[in-house]
């Protein structure tokens, strides 16, 4: 275990396992439809890399990278820093998200999916933490809930740092 981290929330082998179930629901759930996941960067890469093996769809990837102006807790608008690539008109479209803390990013992105024409929109996110919910709005598929504590790892950073453990774990709180 990395010396930084104080506890291991979710295991390699957990998330992968869990990614195999949200996989297969997403393919019933989506039977005969040719979705886009759109993953936000970057912590949803690992989540977006893993997840989409176990989705059998003639699907289509895209990225978007969104932050919070300045960063702050109380600022509740978000910028668009990479737009999407392609059109989404008239599309189904699966956001991929790392974590849902506050709800706010997602509520943004949403509403701005809806104005590029996405025909519909759903949320699939690694991990949950509903203890610290500001806006109303909840994943439709969530991997799991975590307590209100500061997480990094499978692509969750902090200052950019430990996206790249393979599990998800506690922070130690001297290091932030
Ligand atoms: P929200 O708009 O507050 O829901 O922000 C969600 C974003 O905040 C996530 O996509 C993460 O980038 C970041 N975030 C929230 N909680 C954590 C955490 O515990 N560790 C790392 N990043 C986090
Ligand atoms: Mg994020």
């Amino acid at each position: 275990m990395h010396p930084d981290i104080q506890e291991i929330l979710v295991s390699e082998k957990a998330i992968i396992a869990r990614c195999e179930e949200l996989g297969k629901k997403i393919t019933k759930d989506y039977e005969g439809k040719k979705p886009i996941l759109v993953a936000l960067l970057k912590g949803s890469v690992p989540f977006m890399a893993e997840l989409m093996k176990y989705i059998d769809l003639d699907l289509e990837i895209d990225f978007m990278d969104v932050s919070s102006y300045d960063g702050t807790e109380s600022v509740g608008d978000v910028r668009i820093n990479k737009d999407l690539s392609n059109s989404v008109q008239d599309d189904d479209i699966i956001l991929v998200e790392d974590i849902v803390d506050t709800g706010r990013t997602l509520k943004r992105v949403i509403e701005f999916l809806y104005q590029k024409g996405a025909k519909s929109v759903k949320v699939v996110s690694l991990l949950d933490k509903p203890d610290r919910r500001v806006v109303k709005i909840d994943a439709d598929y969530v991997g799991f809930k975590v307590p209100n504590e500061f997480v990094v790892g499978f692509g969750l950073d902090y200052n950019q740092r430990y996206r790249n453990l393979p599990y998800v774990g506690i922070l130690k709180r001297e290091c932030y």
